[in-house]
């Protein structure tokens, strides 16, 4: 049976715009989030708090997190990959973070430059400064379904990173399909060996549509018991440490297959649309939701 209602984490400011490859300007950020923030979608990733040698698309997150108007009622969560991180994205007054882990070794290297042990210890350590500030922490599997490094990744590896993220006490494990190689059968056999350590309802999918498997892999999470589903308007972004990674499944078309079943989400397509439309224009860029696209030609 399919879920009544989905929560979609909307991340195109963070995970859409963090491999734009021209600055974009801040005011245009905080433009953007305000036009997601006014489209119901309950939670906006907003900036991530990582270092501006590694990611410089994300060096003005403190300035975002001033700038944007915080609608009641919506969560705004930052990436921490570390206690500086963490502490930085306190002061900067977000009241929800993330860490971002992989189920693969040398994604892990790559990404945040230590193996996923180590990178296990120092989420602990935000974990436990989280608690203490009372803020709460979600987390993030990478490559679930496929690594740009190492090919094939096994689903235990991911059963295995995935419950220790829930164990330390993350409420959410957000299992992300970096690559976009999966598909509806590996989706599939993967939340069955991750849903076997972490209950269903505290997981969510995160899908690439590189390969233009996104919606149908999330329809097979849909139907496996989740529901909470993560996507980025206007199918902006990639990884900046997984080469050839096409953006996130759009926004947009997630809400259109939702609605299409008959599953609330709350979000007002139309303005959702307008919020694709708007950072599109800004950047120059074209809209990779199949959606928008469609609607233009009507
Ligand atoms: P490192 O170089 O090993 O860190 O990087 P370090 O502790 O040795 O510090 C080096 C320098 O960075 C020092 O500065 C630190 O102060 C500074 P220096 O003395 O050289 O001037 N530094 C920081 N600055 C700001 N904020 C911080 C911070 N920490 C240290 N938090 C580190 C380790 C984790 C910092 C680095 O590798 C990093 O920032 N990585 C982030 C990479 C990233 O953001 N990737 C994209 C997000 S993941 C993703 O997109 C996948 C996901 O969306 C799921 C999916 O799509 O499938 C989640
Ligand atoms: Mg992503």
């Amino acid at each position: 049976a399919l879920p009544e209602k989905v929560k979609i984490v909307e991340v195109g400011p963070r995970d859409g715009l963090q491999n734009e490859k021209t600055m974009v300007s801040t005011e245009t950020k905080i433009h953007l989030i305000d036009m997601l923030s006014a489209t119901g979608l309950p939670v906006i990733e907003a900036t991530s708090f990582v270092s501006p040698k590694w990611v410089p698309q994300m060096a003005d997150q403190v300035e975002v997190m001033k700038g944007i108007g915080r609608k009641p009622g919506v969560s705004y969560p930052v990436l921490t990959p570390n206690l500086k991180g963490f502490q930085a994205a306190l002061k900067a007054g977000a009241s929800e973070v993330a860490i971002f882990g992989a189920a693969s070794e040398l994604f892990s290297k790559k990404n945040i430059n230590c193996s996923v042990d180590e990178s296990l210890q120092r989420f602990d350590e935000v974990m436990k400064a989280a608690k203490e500030a009372g803020v709460p922490v979600r987390g993030y599997v990478s490559c679930v379904l496929g690594c740009p490094y190492e090919g094939k990744v096994a689903p235990e590896k991911v059963a295995h990173v995935a419950k220790r993220l829930y164990s330390m006490g993350c409420y959410e494990i957000s299992l992300g399909d970096t690559t976009g190689v999966g598909t509806p059968g590996s989706m599939s056999e993967m939340l069955e060996a991750v849903s076997k350590e972490v209950p269903v309802n505290a997981l969510a999918v995160h899908c690439h549509d590189t390969y233009g498997q996104a919606l149908a892999n999330i329809l097979v999470a849909l139907q496996m018991g989740i529901s909470v589903v993560d996507a980025s308007v206007a199918g902006l972004g990639g990884c900046p440490y997984a080469k050839g990674a096409s953006g996130n499944v759009a926004t947009e078309d997630v809400v259109y297959m939702l609605h299409g079943l008959g599953i609330q989400t709350g979000v007002d397509l139309s303005k959702l649309m307008d919020a694709g439309a708007y950072i599109c224009r800004t950047l120059n860029r074209k809209t990779s939701s199949k959606v928008a696209l469609a609607t233009c030609k009507l």
